[in-house]
């Protein structure tokens, strides 16, 4: 008689678990009440209730977020001094406009081609005529320094049985040299590179390209870049996004509003619950 009692408790409990789920829905009606079920807590969100919920994965942004591209340059302060804050500035700058020239021109080469090409307009730029230099630094891109933060980080996400992903513009050849030279190789389920799609973001097609291989709506991934441009197109796109503002940009005049700003990653954990 108690076993009865006990198949018909679990039977309830499952069918009041899918309810809640909105398993019973029409897909697309599903669709529809997740994006509003969502849009409520982003809404919250926005208004300081710093806490997710329906959240099953975070993904991350590469150079920036979770590597420090200023630290390549760092390391040849030997040689370039005072020269070494103006070159980093121009660099990046340089190497964005580059990804967003291209792919608007549809015109696409990897970023390691990207990054070299901005390094060489830079070095001309500054009047800096030195072949091994540039290869050091180029080298150097190769194993950026993580933020302190980040193992730890990823470690917290993963304990709390979330997906961990990156999605960059880093050729996967430049991102698994990366996260080895990290030893986060084990604290990410995917590492997905903008090579897949062709085009650089902030184009749709990346952002789709993490909710097709996490197979995932996009309001249950959370996104954390610290390049404010990336993390505006992503919650347009309709991804939760928390904006890792490490450099203290502005806001962005652009579609989409990043749900949360932070400072480091550190504070992301709390976020998500775990
Ligand atoms: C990345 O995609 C935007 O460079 C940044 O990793």
């Amino acid at each position: 008689m108690r076993a009865v009692f006990v198949f018909f408790v679990c039977i309830a409990q499952y069918r009041l678990r899918r309810f809640a789920a909105g398993m019973h829905m029409h897909p697309q009606r599903r669709e529809r009440w997740l994006w509003f079920r969502c849009k409520q807590e982003r809404e919250q969100t926005k208004m300081g209730v710093t806490r997710f919920s329906g959240i099953r994965a975070c993904v991350f942004d590469a150079y920036g977020t979770l590597f420090d591209y200023a630290s390549a340059a760092a390391r040849c302060r030997d040689v370039l001094g005072d020269r070494l804050d103006r070159l980093n500035a121009l660099w990046r700058d340089k190497q964005l406009q580059y990804t967003w020239l291209r792919t608007l021109q549809g015109r696409h080469a990897d970023f390691w081609q990207v990054t070299g090409e901005a390094l060489d307009f830079v070095l001309e730029t500054l009047e800096i005529r030195d072949a091994a230099l540039r290869d050091r630094l180029m080298n150097l891109y190769l194993t950026l320094d993580a933020f302190p933060e980040v193992p730890a980080v990823l470690e917290h996400v993963k304990k709390a049985g979330l997906k961990t992903a990156i999605l960059s513009n880093g050729s996967p050849a430049m991102l698994q040299a990366a996260i080895k030279h990290a030893g986060i190789e084990h604290l990410l389920d995917e590492v997905l590179s903008v090579e897949d799609v062709g085009v650089y973001k902030p184009h749709p097609k990346v952002y789709q390209l993490a909710v097709d291989r996490l197979g995932l709506a996009p309001q249950q991934i959370v996104f954390q870049s610290s390049n404010a441009w990336d993390a505006y197109a992503a919650s347009a796109f309709g991804m939760r996004v928390v904006w890792c503002n490490r450099y203290g940009q502005r806001p962005e005049r652009l579609p989409g509003k990043p749900d949360c700003e932070i400072r480091s990653l550190t504070e992301l954990p709390a976020l998500i619950g775990a």
